[in-house]
């Protein structure tokens, strides 16, 4: 396939932040880097402040009403994004980071990973002026329960997450794209050289050979470490899976 028409198919990936220096060493590396050197994936990161239109550069303000820490303002915002999604023909899947947002789960990654075109906005400060929400009407999205101190490192979480979905960008080496999560549960355990180390053994069945078995006791793994680690995700497989047997605890 020629490099122009793979150009067209690739996720193009906006950022507006004010720390655009913050994303280069993380999609410059690895997987998201790859990706976007095999024409999977660009990425365009966009400074708000370049949309400041007073002498102090401002894209923030103290909140109306009173109260701590300063509010994201509409005008660059909405500058910044009329602009940016000029760049493009295709109309983008909006996103603002925000720990108020949809939380992100391989399910939403999935989905976002079959658009052609997103923009993230990450925010810093103590969050936007809610009309930039209800005019530009983004999916807020959060990456979990807790307060970062700004939306730049969710959205290289986000960022992540898709990229490695994409059709083509990981290699055989690093393992299929939809093994954890897909069927919602935890990972079996893995071990490499050497058998033995000091008294840690490798799980006999492991060195037997024997495909079937092993599959059968990885995925017995796997339920048993989702039903103790993570309850909340076991209820929802055996909604999906009734069938599924209570897999009995075992020593490994
Ligand atoms: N910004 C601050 N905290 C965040 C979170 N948990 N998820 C997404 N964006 C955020």
């Amino acid at each position: 396939m020629r490099a122009d028409s793979r150009k067209n198919m690739a996720l193009r990936i906006d950022i507006l932040t004010l720390f655009p220096e913050m994303f280069t060493p993380v999609l410059g590396t690895s997987i998201p880097k790859r990706a976007a050197e095999k024409g999977l994936v660009s990425y365009h990161l966009t400074n708000i402040r370049d949309f400041a239109t007073d002498n102090h550069k401002s894209v923030d303000d103290k909140p109306f009403g009173g109260g701590p820490g300063m509010v994201m303002m509409c005008q660059v915002l909405f500058d910044a994004v009329a602009k940016v999604e000029a760049e493009d023909d295709r109309p983008a899947r909006r996103i603002i980071l925000s720990p108020q947002g949809k939380p992100l789960t391989q399910a939403l990654a999935q989905e976002l990973a079959a658009e052609k075109r997103i923009l993230m906005i990450a925010g810093h400060y103590e969050g936007f002026d809610e009309r930039i929400i209800d005019g530009l009407k983004p999916m807020e999205l959060s990456i979990g329960d807790y307060v970062l101190s700004g939306g730049e490192l969710a959205a290289m979480v986000v960022v992540d997450t898709i990229v490695r979905l994409l059709p083509g960008a990981l290699g055989a080496e690093d393992g299929a794209a939809d093994e954890t999560f897909a069927d919602g549960l935890l990972e079996y355990p893995q071990y490499t050289r050497p058998r033995e180390f000091g008294q840690m053994v490798v799980p006999e069945v492991l060195l037997s050979g024997d495909h079937r078995k092993i599959a059968q006791w990885r995925h017995e793994q796997r339920m048993l470490r989702t039903r103790e680690r993570r309850p909340d995700l076991w209820q929802e497989y055996l909604q999906r899976n009734p069938d599924a047997l209570e897999p009995k605890k075992k020593k490994r």
